[in-house]
């Protein structure tokens, strides 16, 4: 049976995790933190080519800035804490989002972890991080728009290959599974572009309580699909 060769996740629902346990919304984080090394274990193990997941939106600056400076940092410990492991997995990472209003720490571990996983060659974990479906289409707009201005790029001759060479990082494949936990069912603009024909999966458990065993859940319901691309089945029919 074939494995998708990308997944994407959206980790909701950690706030709600600590809440009905009775703990501070940031022990859901870091919780939601296991639970990401486990199922990153295990999405390699199956032979996923690339995974991507959304850690921060650009939308999530509105949070109270407690939190959002506990993320800062959990995000940047994470990578510093996580690098070597990931290394001798043969992860290769790249961040994926806005840089401009992250700290210079923040920065110092994106680059470091990128760089020292960038020759390797088993799963590309891809971190969404400042990252909005949106603001990744509007920073491709801006870029094509000056390559058009200055003649780089023909308006006329301009195809949809060509657009996603402006994309964050254009080596990410199409979405084929888009998995969100957490009871929501939306995409919150999350890889708008790459997600035009992802299987959706919907999962009810709280981010945290995700395991790898749900991975497969969610591999196994994919499997199952008929995925048409807009064509028809294969029927063998003339
Ligand atoms: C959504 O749950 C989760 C987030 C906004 C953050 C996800 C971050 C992590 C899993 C950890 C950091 C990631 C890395 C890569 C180190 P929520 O807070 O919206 O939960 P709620 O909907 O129950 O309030």
């Amino acid at each position: 049976m074939k494995i998708p060769s990308h997944i994407a996740i959206i980790m909701d629902g950690n706030g709600r995790w600590a809440r009905s346990k009775g703990l501070a919304r940031h022990k859901g984080h870091q919780a939601g933190v296991q639970a990401l090394t486990g199922v990153v274990r295990k999405a390699g193990e199956l032979g996923v080519s690339s995974l991507t997941v959304y850690a921060f939106s650009t939308e999530n600056w509105k949070r109270p800035g407690s939190e959002v400076s506990f993320l800062m940092s959990l995000f940047q410990q994470t990578l510093l804490r996580q690098a070597r492991d990931l290394f001798e997995n043969n992860t290769k990472v790249r961040v994926i989002g806005r840089r401009a209003q992250l700290s210079r720490g923040v920065l110092k571990a994106i680059n470091q972890i990128e760089e020292l996983t960038a020759k390797n060659e088993g799963l590309e974990l891809n971190i969404a991080f400042n990252y909005g479906g949106r603001a990744e289409i509007l920073d491709m707009v801006r870029r094509v728009v000056d390559d058009l201005a200055k003649g780089r790029q023909d308006i006329n001759q301009l195809t949809e290959e060509d657009l996603q060479q402006y994309l964050y990082n254009p080596a990410i494949p199409e979405i084929e599974l888009l998995i969100r936990t957490g009871g929501e069912q939306r995409l919150s603009n999350y890889l708008l572009w790459q997600s035009a024909y992802a299987e959706l999966y919907f999962c009810e458990k709280y981010w945290p309580d995700f395991t790898g065993e749900d991975l497969i859940k969610a591999i196994n319901s994919f499997q199952i699909r008929s995925r048409r691309f807009g064509g028809l089945e294969e029927t063998g029919d003339q």
